[in-house]
């Protein structure tokens, strides 16, 4: 009788293998590959095609989750029939989330909470807590074929899967949690939900780095995957659509957690976006989140060092881009920091992708270096080049709107952006110029 197959898989990339490797070939990670029954190949019969004319596709109705924050990282509400991937750390909030996005749905159909990892009773002290949540249907299970089972025979609109760590499928054997039952997980609650027309929310924890567990498959698998990050000893949380395939990507959605569960900031500009005048190394970023225009405040400190290797350390921003500007400061706007230590944090913990912000943290940095505040009721965005020259930023028309709207008179940009209504816009065709026109020199101390 020949010998079953063996197969290993990583559990951090998915690669697999044939024998075991310490390091795995794929990510270099060490201790990662793990044993996985591999598959017995059936008989399986052809399957005709069909042609895109004759697919009848009623424009499916997007589901509003209640929550307008949520729909709007979900690109407008909850598409029928479709997984969502919802990541985030232990605590950050993720059930309460989705149980208030459920008591809302469940006012005009099914939703169906499966919970694997708290009992019933703690749903319901938590449903107490937000304010009731008598329509949400619950189940405890965490069995595979009896969730999947469950949902084809209930067919609810909506339903939450908390979490798929803890789904087991007993004829994989191994553990619940390792890449084997996640995947199979996704893909079997993928099935089902395509199939009955269930709208499936999937919380997956994260591992240290960031990344949902389990393999990077399980992304590729799902509609839409969605972060939701933040400090667990702050208040304010961000949620990101990091894939989504009914929507734009880099949306974002900011909540508060408070006694009663989390709540929608529906301008979080006003929240993140302030200084104090006269204030030394804080300068006003307007960043573009997807559509959303945002102000963040940019705080930067710059300390003498003996270190032979000065530090660059940011929260909030991309390392290489911090050091990127600190390395332009020194050579092309006379901001040297060989001999410093530069740390620069954003406001409310939120983190920036885009090169837009560029400006605005060179402008803090400048200021913190030469102990000159940022003048008062003023706010910059564009991108820096390695040359010294700004470069313009995309929307300026979003970006200069949001601007007006929270009562900022002058804004710093580059050279090329158009003018807006009666906003003092301020073009400068490098960092040089930017940062002597941004900075207060009278002021200076
Ligand atoms: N009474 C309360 N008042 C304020 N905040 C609370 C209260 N009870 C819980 N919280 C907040 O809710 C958070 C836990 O939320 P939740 O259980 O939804 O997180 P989670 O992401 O589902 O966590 P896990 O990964 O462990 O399932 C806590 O970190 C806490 O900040
Ligand atoms: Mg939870």
């Amino acid at each position: 009788m020949p010998k079953a197959a063996v197969k290993y898989a990583c559990s951090e990339c998915g690669y697999t293998a044939g024998r075991w490797f310490g390091k795995c070939p794929g990510c270099d990670a060490f201790g990662t590959l793990v044993e996985e029954a591999a598959p017995t190949p059936g008989a399986a019969a052809a399957k005709a095609p069909l042609r895109l004319v004759d697919v009848d596709a009623a424009e499916a109705e997007r589901i509003a989750t209640g929550v307008p924050e949520l729909d709007r990282v979900l690109g407008g509400g909850l598409v029928p029939a479709s997984l969502v991937l919802v990541g985030g750390e232990p605590g950050v909030g993720k059930s309460t989330l989705l149980l208030t996005a459920l008591r809302a749905m469940s006012r005009d159909r099914r939703a169906l909470l499966v919970t694997g990892e708290e009992s019933v009773a703690q749903v319901k002290l938590r449903a107490e807590r937000l304010g009731g949540a008598a329509g949400v249907e619950i189940l405890a299970e965490t069995e595979l074929d009896t969730v999947c089972a469950s949902l084809e025979r209930e067919r609810p609109a909506v339903c939450v899967i908390d979490s798929v760590q803890t789904l087991y499928a007993a004829d994989l054997g191994s553990a619940p949690g390792s890449v084997a039952q996640v995947r199979e997980a996704a893909a079997r609650l993928l099935r089902v939900a395509k199939e009955n027309g269930v709208a499936t929310i999937i919380v997956g924890h994260v591992t240290k780095d960031g990344s949902v567990a389990g393999p990077r498959v399980l992304e590729h698998l799902v509609d839409c995957v969605l972060q939701f990050e933040g400090d667990r000893y702050h208040a304010h949380r961000i949620l990101r659509a990091v894939k989504n395939r009914f929507g734009s990507t880099n949306e974002l959605g900011v909540f508060e957690m408070t006694g009663t569960g989390l709540v929608g900031v529906p301008d979080p500009s006003a929240l993140f976006g302030k200084t104090r005048d006269g204030e030394i190394g804080a300068a006003v970023a307007c960043t573009l989140e997807g559509t959303r225009p945002l102000l963040l405040e940019i705080q930067a400190l710059v300390s003498p060092t003996d270190l032979a290797m000065p530090r660059r350390v940011g929260t909030g921003v991309d390392p290489k881009r911090l050091a990127m500007i600190v390395a332009v400061l020194g050579r092309h706007a006379g901001v040297a920091l060989g001999n410093a230590d530069v740390f620069v944090n954003v406001a409310g913990g939120v983190r920036i992708d885009e090169p837009g912000a560029d400006v605005a943290v060179a402008l803090a940095i400048a200021s913190a270096a030469k102990t000159a505040p940022v003048q008062s009721g003023l706010a910059a965005f564009g991108e820096i080049g390695l040359t010294g020259r700004l470069r313009p930023a995309t929307q300026s028309e979003r970006r200069l709107q949001e601007c007006a709207k929270l009562g900022l008179d002058r804004v710093v940009v580059p050279e090329g952006t158009p003018a807006h209504g009666k906003l003092n816009v301020e073009e400068h065709d490098t960092l040089r110029q930017a940062i002597k026109a941004g900075l207060d020199a009278g002021q200076s101390r």
